[in-house]
């Protein structure tokens, strides 16, 4: 019997849980900050290596709603990377034919970062080699309690029917509408949880969990995530016979 393996070799929508910045900065007795900085490197490293690959769409989860309480002294300094990443990356991913996109509570973030991240998707805006989503004050509940409420003020308007409301109708309520599904979801840093990531988006997507810290996770361990979803066989609620066997 042939191994039954996916029947398309590379995912269209990756999303990553970049998680064990913390962890890899107290292992070597470093301040947190300084793992988030670390943090920064692999970022460029699955970007370019996504892109090479074909991926569609890559979205990355950079800061949570819940990650508001921690310390304000990390949250000022992560806000502040990001600032920083901005200001040095976007030249060059624009050159590189990315498209950046934010997704969010942007609303809660300081006036500096949010204009930059505007700038950005601005300058961006016509790329279609990849679209690089960054998830920040992102919350999967959130996402859905703000479709729900957008969809309850059409339907108040007289906008949207009641009837017309299914769950292909809620999708384009959410900040990933238009994108295509997700299909491999990574998480770094050991825990095998989805930490209010993408909720709605994971229904079908394959999950593949390393121990690899984040600021040590390389073009290695993206291809063993992507040899994992190349060997998931994907049945979406079929049986095995029904979707048949293809090879990477
Ligand atoms: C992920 O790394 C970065 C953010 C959540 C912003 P952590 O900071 O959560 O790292 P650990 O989990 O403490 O190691
Ligand atoms: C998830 O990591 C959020 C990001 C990676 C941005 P956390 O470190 O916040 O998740 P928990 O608290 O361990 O669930
Ligand atoms: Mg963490």
């Amino acid at each position: 019997m042939p191994e039954r393996t996916n029947s398309s070799a590379v995912p269209r929508h990756v999303a990553i849980i970049m998680d064990g910045n913390g962890r890899w900065a107290r292992q070597r007795a470093l301040p947190r900050q300084a793992g988030h900085r670390a943090g920064v490197k692999p970022v460029r490293r699955v970007v370019e290596s996504c892109a090479e690959r074909g991926v569609e769409v890559l979205t990355l989860f950079a800061f949570s709603s819940e990650n508001w309480q921690r310390p304000a002294e990390e949250v000022r300094g992560l806000m502040s990377l990001f600032v920083d990443a901005l200001d040095r990356e976007v030249e060059e991913l624009d050159s590189n034919g990315i498209r950046l996109k934010f997704i969010g509570d942007l609303t809660s973030l300081n006036p500096v970062l949010l204009e930059r991240i505007r700038a950005a998707e601005l300058k961006t805006l016509q790329n279609t080699r990849m679209t690089l989503v960054i998830a920040v004050a992102y919350g999967g509940r959130w996402d859905l309690a703000q479709a729900a409420k957008r969809m309850a003020a059409e339907v108040t308007e007289g906008k949207l029917k009641l009837d017309d409301i299914n769950s292909e109708c809620l999708a384009s309520y959410l900040a990933l509408a238009d994108l295509p599904d997700l299909d491999l979801l990574i998480r770094s840093g050991g825990e095998q949880r989805v930490s209010n990531f993408l909720l709605w988006e994971i229904a079908y997507a394959e999950l593949f969990f390393t121990d690899v810290l984040w600021p040590d996770f390389d073009a290695n361990e993206l291809t063993r995530a992507f040899d994992f979803f190349c060997g998931r066989e994907r049945r979406f609620g079929q049986t095995s016979d029904q979707v048949g066997a293809a090879t990477c």
